[in-house]
């Protein structure tokens, strides 16, 4: 892999610029399968920290492939999703449960008692417990080995939209107006996208043990470089990875942060 990787360390977190989101999807993927096929020798558990979107899609199809042509078992991961819409069913296409199964979850042999997807259809009053339980089950199993994220153009990292506290826990929140307007193909019009969803915090996320955070294409590049060449900033959730003690900045040619 080398051949298709810059890598740079800056402070606690690694950028690793690759010449194709694919390869660097490619390597995501065998890094999680590496982890999983550890934790079995061990008889330990494997927890995932997972995201939604364009961005992750080639990793899910990767590991689809492991587990169907090299043994890559899923009986011990344990999965937790960073979101989910308010008021989607999850037959709802737009869900994002409905996303997991599509891409990941039909093909594989994770028990479905381990998956762990925010319920976007709860009482409103029935949803601060379910919050802090959704936690409490994170740390039961010895909290998130390997988090994986994408980001908005906004610079959001879940759904934790800008000016959102570093120290926020998972909860419901309000979409940002150009998280709304990035989703409006999907749904169809503006009106039909949710204004509220369920998102793990900043801290659930930077309390991951391992953070894969990959960022694919032109229209990413803008806010990559606000994030991490730039001062950790409330408006810029994404900058906030620049506290942990190891992440994995992976980039393409599009977002690479190094003039080669
Ligand atoms: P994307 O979305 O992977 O579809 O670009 C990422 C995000 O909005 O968090």
């Amino acid at each position: 892999m080398t051949n298709n990787l810059f890598l740079v360390i800056i402070i606690g977190m690694i950028i690793e610029n690759y010449k194709s989101s694919y390869l660097a999807s490619l390597e995501v993927a065998e890094r999680i399968a590496f982890h999983i096929r550890k934790t079995q020798l061990e008889n330990k558990q494997c927890v995932l920290g997972l995201a939604t979107g364009a961005t992750p899609i080639n990793v899910y199809q990767e590991l689809v492939r492991m587990y169907k042509r090299e043994n890559l078992s899923f009986e011990n991961v344990h999965t937790f999703n960073l979101d989910e819409y308010c008021g989607l069913r999850k037959t709802h296409m737009e869900s994002y449960y409905y996303f997991m199964f599509e891409h990941l979850f039909s093909y594989i042999d994770i028990p479905h008692k381990n998956i762990h997807i925010p319920d976007g259809m709860l009482h409103e009053s029935d949803i601060h417990n379910y919050c802090l339980d959704y936690e409490s089950q994170i740390s039961e199993l010895g909290g998130i080995d390997i988090q994986i994220l994408g980001i908005g153009r906004n610079g959001h990292l879940g759904f934790n939209e800008p000016n959102c506290d570093i120290n926020s826990i998972t909860r419901k929140t309000k979409l940002a107006k150009s998280t709304r307007i990035d989703a409006t193909p999907s749904f169809g019009k503006l009106s039909c996208v949710p204004k509220y969803a369920l998102t793990m915090g900043m801290q659930t996320i930077l309390n991951a043990k391992t953070i894969y955070f990959m960022a694919f294409g032109e229209s990413k590049k803008h806010i990559v470089e606000t994030a991490f060449k730039d001062e950790i900033t409330i408006e810029v959730p994404a900058s906030y990875l620049q506290t942990h003690p190891n992440c994995y900045i992976c980039l393409d040619q599009y977002t690479n942060l190094i003039e080669q």
